[in-house]
């Protein structure tokens, strides 16, 4: 009894999850607007970073643009300001909180408030825990993690 009732409500389940998975397909939610938001992206001067930005830039939202490496950063910038949107760069050290906490004050000052945040910039190990150095560790937190709490305090820092 009890396996036929399982068997029933799988049977539910399956169609449920196939028939809004057909629909979805059909009926894509609307996008939102992002034309005149400020959009901040840390690591713009990576694969992806560069990605996020080009695609934010293409949807008219100005640009607030983080990296260590200040030359990718610039590239970034050059290829999103051809779409027309304004760019800032700041070279920020995202494992150092002081610099977050600087870059953070001068956007809300000089720029005004960050609307969206992509938290892109990040450091890959990749290695085993036990085969990582410690610095790797560290600095692996440091940038994945800490980052995001103290931009958050950073800019909300009256
Ligand atoms: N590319 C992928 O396929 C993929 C897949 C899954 C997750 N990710 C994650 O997405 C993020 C971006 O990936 P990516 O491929 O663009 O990496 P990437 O290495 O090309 O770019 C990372 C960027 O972050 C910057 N960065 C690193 N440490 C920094 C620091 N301390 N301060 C400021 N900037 C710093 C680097 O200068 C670089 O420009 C990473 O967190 C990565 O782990 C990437």
């Amino acid at each position: 009894m009890f396996f036929l009732l399982d068997l029933l409500w799988m049977l539910i389940e399956l169609s449920y999850s196939i028939l809004s998975a057909v629909l979805q397909t059909f009926l894509r939610p609307r996008l939102k607007c992002i034309e005149g938001e400020l959009c901040l992206i840390t690591g713009a001067g990576g694969a992806l970073g560069r990605l996020f930005a080009l695609e934010f830039a293409k949807e008219g939202a100005n640009l607030v643009l983080w990296d260590c490496n200040q030359a990718a950063n610039e590239q970034t910038a050059e290829l999103a300001r051809e779409k027309g949107v304004k760019v800032y760069t700041h070279t920020v050290d995202l494992s150092r909180r002081q610099d977050i906490y600087e870059a953070a004050e001068k956007v809300r000052l000089d720029v005004g408030d960050v609307t969206i945040l992509v938290n892109n910039a990040g450091v890959v190990a990749g290695r085993r825990l036990l085969e990582c150095p410690d610095e790797l560790l560290e600095r692996t937190l440091l940038v994945n993690c800490h980052a995001l709490f103290w931009w958050c305090s950073g800019v909300h820092s009256a």
